[in-house]
């Protein structure tokens, strides 16, 4: 049966590089005999500009009956000074919240092609094929107590709590090696079980869960503070990093700049799988709207389109499409094609469409 869709472009560069998503599923349309059932709505600024709010409850409704969500990006300096609840920002954070999105799931790949484009030597990076699982809505940014609190002296102090339950940490857990047994069977869980109770269940957990029901899967375990290091040292020793909300987010903002650029970066975020099988799923570049570049027709469009592979990878299991589309972007960094972000002496500057364009017809040389 036909998979629902919903596509969310949002803000700022977000409807441009979204364009040349739908130019690849025209592709796949023609040349695959494959069709979605699309429904495309606002968000963001997009949507305050129409609707008055950052999400309509309408469009959490439809990504609730969608099978997975292509989201765009939301921000828009107009609404910079608006009220906390007026920022467009809101609508990934609601729709997050609202389908229950626990597990972010972060590649770091490294293109042959964009090799030298990393902050690090590229024999250190080349070949660097790593996904971070990051959990959430638990840990410290959400624990209680949390708060600011005056003291008898006047003196103050900020609180926060980093509390993990064992359903918490299995669940991403098993996101992790599910995740491995497609990729390099490998996962290295990461905690700091030498200073936190919280770490030193998250390693008993993810232990237990290993034993039980995926000893197949080759398990690791590392300090969050060595990890760090391991990264810039030699990244290509990990296959799935599988870690808690706050060194999740310092991870995987370390591990995407070993890549280089913002605009050749996917991610996804996955919820629990509900009495249907279905499991909720958005996939979105990790970058934002880039309002500085916005309407000039200069946003690389690869981050989108590799979201897009993702998204038919993960949540629709059509491995040879995804793969396809990614052996395209692949073969267009090898023939030299590079919007402005990426671009490097002796390569050829291309536009948001161009870059599409290329894309399309190396998936017809395929
Ligand atoms: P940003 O990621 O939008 O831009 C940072 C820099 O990278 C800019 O110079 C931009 O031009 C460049 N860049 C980003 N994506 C690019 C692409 N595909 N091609 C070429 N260049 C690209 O981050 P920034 O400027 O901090 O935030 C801008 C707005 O986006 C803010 O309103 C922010 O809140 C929002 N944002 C939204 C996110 C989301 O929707 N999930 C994530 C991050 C930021
Ligand atoms: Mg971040």
């Amino acid at each position: 049966e036909t998979k629902k869709l919903l596509i969310l472009p949002g803000d700022g560069i977000g409807p441009e590089i979204m364009r040349e998503v739908a130019r690849i599923m025209a592709w796949m349309s023609r040349a695959r005999g494959i069709n979605f059932d699309i429904t495309e709505d606002l968000v963001g600024g997009a949507s305050l500009a129409v609707h008055g709010v950052p999400i309509r409850q309408e469009v959490i409704d439809e990504a609730r009956a969608a099978d997975a969500v292509l989201f765009g990006s939301v921000g828009d300096p107009k609404w910079a000074s608006a009220g906390f609840d007026r920022r467009p920002e809101i609508a990934i954070l609601k729709l997050r919240q609202e389908l229950g999105l626990f597990a972010n799931l972060r590649p770091a790949k490294v293109f042959d092609a964009l090799a030298d484009a990393s902050t690090l030597k590229p024999e250190v990076v080349r070949g660097l094929d790593i996904m971070i699982v990051r959990e959430t809505v638990g840990g410290i940014y959400f624990g209680e107590p949390r708060g600011i609190e005056t003291l008898p002296d006047g003196s103050r102090r900020g609180i926060n709590t980093e509390v993990y339950t064992t359903p918490e940490i299995e669940r991403v857990a098993r996101v992790a090696f599910d995740l491995a047994r497609k990729r390099d069977n490998r996962v290295c869980s990461v905690e700091k079980c030498n200073v936190m109770e919280s770490g030193l269940l998250w390693k008993e957990v993810v232990t237990d869960l290993h034993a039980r029901e995926y000893a197949d899967v080759e398990l690791t375990h590392m300090l969050a503070d060595n990890c760090a290091m391991q990264l810039v040292r030699n990244p290509r020793q990990f296959d799935v990093i599988v870690t808690g909300n706050l060194f999740g987010d310092l991870l995987s903002d370390l591990a995407s700049m070993l890549t280089g650029s913002l605009g050749m970066l996917p991610s996804a975020t996955l919820g629990a799988v509900d009495a249907n099988g279905r499991r909720p799923a958005l996939y979105e570049p990790i970058h934002g709207s880039a309002p500085d570049i916005a309407g000039k027709g200069q946003a690389n469009p690869l981050a989108q389109i590799l979201s897009f592979a993702m998204l038919l990878r993960y949540s629709f299991n059509m491995l040879e499409d995804a793969a396809m589309i990614e052996t395209a972007v692949a073969n267009v960094l090898a023939n030299g094609l590079r919007t402005p972000d990426i671009m490097s002496p002796g390569m050829a500057v291309v536009g948001t469409e161009v870059m599409g364009e290329a894309v399309v017809r190396e998936l017809d040389k395929l």
